[in-house]
């Protein structure tokens, strides 16, 4: 089975269920509170693993308690583990998620900010195993950078997930296959609007410009858009009542890399994703709320 290998971010996720997101100088009391495994990057690997994936993560975590239960659950979903260093603090995730499932989330990046290049060195031979690379912003840009390079060298294919959003040099975008933002991450890369679908594409193919192959760009309830050599296609959301969104994101970007994996189409593997990341926001918590294929089916 075709590999996939994450470089990412992993975070304790602790979230706080409040009647609404908190407004400047605001103080509201929760309604629940929960410690739960996250970090973008961990929810990759988790989501792609559960979902039938081969997958292998490189990254960092601390050498505590946090780390220790980030790892636990890697390996519990059939990660492999060994290009993840534990040293210094797990990275945390201050997450606010309000009664419609909307949240709010502040990064204090810990372990997370130490991936180096030579992290990257130490597990070169998981560059070589894998057939895809799937990366995010949480972990520092220079590494981001690295990796594209020497993914490019290896003929590796990279999909990269934009966020937390900021804007990206076109050397780098030019060394990206797969680009998947959302639409303020978008908004970020491009300096454009991205109010309506027309604003949306227009601004997604000055990124093609780039020499990005293929953007999906993920819209919550309005679905997604899918950009390639060949097509422009727009995937209507599930309709489902959505508990909590955490993680939406990063289920829909490992499904369709797992369905790249099984030999499905752009589109097939675009709705695939729409149908996982659609069970991800009827359940609380980040690798909480991920699914197993048997689920999806
Ligand atoms: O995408 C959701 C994730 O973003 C959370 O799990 C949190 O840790 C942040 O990385």
């Amino acid at each position: 089975m075709k590999k996939i290998l994450v470089i990412g971010s992993l975070n304790m996720d602790l979230v706080a269920h409040v009647p609404h997101l908190p407004h400047p100088g605001e103080t509201i009391s929760s309604i629940k509170f929960q410690q739960s495994p996250g970090g973008k990057g961990a929810n990759q690997a988790v989501a792609a693993a559960k979902l039938g994936g081969n997958v292998a993560m490189i990254g960092r975590v601390g050498a505590d308690d946090h780390g220790q239960m980030l790892l636990n659950n890697l390996r519990q979903a059939g990660v492999d583990v060994t290009g993840i260093r534990q040293e210094g603090t797990t990275g945390m995730a201050f997450i606010n998620v309000s009664k419609d499932g909307e949240n709010h989330i502040i990064l204090v990046p810990g372990a997370n900010h130490k991936v180096s290049r030579a992290d990257i060195d130490d597990s070169i031979h998981l560059i070589q195993a894998c057939d895809f690379i799937i990366m995010q912003l949480e972990i520092p840009l220079d590494v981001v950078d690295y990796v594209l390079t020497i993914a490019s060298e290896h003929q590796k294919e990279v999909i990269l997930n934009p966020a937390p959003g900021q804007p990206l040099s076109t050397k780098m975008l030019g060394m990206v296959h797969t680009l998947i933002p959302n639409e303020t991450e978008l908004q970020q890369l491009t300096g454009m609007p991205v109010t309506t679908i027309d604003e949306i594409v227009a601004a997604a193919l000055v990124l093609k410009t780039s020499g990005v192959a293929r953007i999906i760009v993920t819209m919550g309830e309005k679905g997604s858009l899918l950009l390639n050599e060949e097509l422009q296609v727009h995937i209507p959301a599930v309709k489902v009542i959505p508990v909590d969104t955490t993680a939406a994101g990063d289920a829909y970007i490992a499904a369709f890399a797992v369905g790249l994996t099984k030999g499905l189409s752009d589109s097939e593997s675009a709705e695939f994703a729409t149908l996982v990341s659609a069970i991800v926001v009827t359940r609380e918590g980040a690798q909480l709320s991920l699914p197993t294929l048997e689920e999806v089916k």
